[in-house]
């Protein structure tokens, strides 16, 4: 299974994460503009002394959007409520969630895209109005339907396919925001102040080189920091240089395209079984033995961001920088540009 999905136990890494998570927006590095944005809106949200409005974070699994909900629930100094969209099966589940906020809130519903329809529309009116209608018996057809009010709240949604929200949910977000990708410099700056937290010396040349192979992602880096310490505890001067790094990242087969093991699959199977394509997500994903979600929501957005493969109305096909990348060589004459 892909372990960037996560489960419902709570891994030796979701703990980790936990402690590693930054608190505040002076913490959290990288994403400027949203960080800026979301500082003007919370302060004025306080000043005003009313909720602020609704957030909706989108983007790839690993970049943040867990860690900014919690953020923007510290920095308005309330309390963050979590749920997730899976686990709202029914929708009692949602109005018993809803319906216990305390005025102030912050509500965080992770993969919010999963809600079912039905589930969703009683978001609606909630963020809309601070109301639920909770429909009553249905016994003998004397069913009725009756408003709730809710305290001021503020729902933080996140989700790795916003194109998966109905519009009517999505509107209802006055801010949304995409997360992006990360720059190595933004990496590097994250790998050191993880090894600030747990107390490890971890050199700029060393911080960089785990910058470099960790898929422009946060949480990549930090796995990979998590890694490189155990080097260095075990077998190294007990601080994260430069040789250390790269002895225990060559034993951990990461290599230097930043790729990781999916990836290369996807790649080495569009290429080697598919011709370089074009092929169809579908076809893909079977023959890599991987969910289609996983492969549109976890890899194809980082390998279409950095050119490895192009989208095409006939399929997805690799690129020149795909081939070269895994020391194939590249042949023009295999598909032809349009
Ligand atoms: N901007 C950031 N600055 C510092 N650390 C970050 C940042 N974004 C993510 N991280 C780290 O990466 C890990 C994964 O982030 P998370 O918020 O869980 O991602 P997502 O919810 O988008 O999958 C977290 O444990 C956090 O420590
Ligand atoms: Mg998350």
């Amino acid at each position: 299974m892909d372990k960037r999905i996560v489960s419902s136990e709570e891994s030796a890494e979701d703990i980790f994460e936990k402690s590693i998570r930054p608190e505040v927006l002076d913490e959290y590095v990288g994403q400027t503009e949203i960080k800026e944005n979301l500082r003007v809106f919370i302060k004025a949200a306080k000043m005003r002394n009313e909720p602020l409005d609704h957030v909706l974070l989108y983007g790839p699994p690993g970049l943040g959007k867990t860690t900014l909900a919690h953020i923007i629930a510290n920095e308005l100094g309330s309390t963050l409520r979590t749920a997730s969209g899976p686990s709202i099966e029914k929708s009692g589940d949602l109005a018993a969630i809803l319906s216990n906020l305390e005025p102030g809130d912050v509500l965080f519903i992770d993969e919010i895209h999963r809600m079912p329809s039905y589930i969703e529309e009683i978001l609606y009116p909630a963020m809309e109005d601070f109301e639920i209608d909770l429909v009553i018996g249905g016994g003998e057809g004397k069913s009725k339907s009756i408003k709730i009010n809710l305290p001021p709240f503020t729902l933080v949604g996140a989700t790795t396919r916003s194109g998966d929200l109905s519009s009517p949910l999505r509107d209802r977000f006055g801010i949304v925001a995409k997360l992006e990708y990360y720059s190595f410099e933004e990496l590097r700056d994250i790998v050191k102040r993880s090894g600030k937290v747990f107390d490890i010396n971890v050199n700029d040349d060393a911080a960089m080189e785990i910058a470099k192979r960790s898929r422009k992602t946060p949480r990549v880096a930090n796995r990979l920091f998590r890694r490189v310490r155990d080097f260095a505890l075990v077998e190294g001067t007990g601080e994260i240089d430069l040789d250390i790094t790269k002895r225990a990242l060559k034993r951990l087969k990461v290599d230097e395209s930043g790729l990781d093991n999916i990836d290369r699959e996807y790649l080495t199977s569009l290429i080697e079984k598919f011709n370089g394509g074009p092929v169809g997500v579908e076809t893909i994903a079977t023959s890599i033995g991987e969910e289609v979600t996983t492969v549109e929501d976890v890899v194809e957005p980082y390998l279409l961001q950095e050119g490895f493969i192009k989208r095409t109305r006939s399929g997805r096909v690799a690129t020149e920088k795909a081939y070269k990348s895994l020391g194939y060589s590249y042949n023009i004459g295999f598909f032809k540009e349009d």
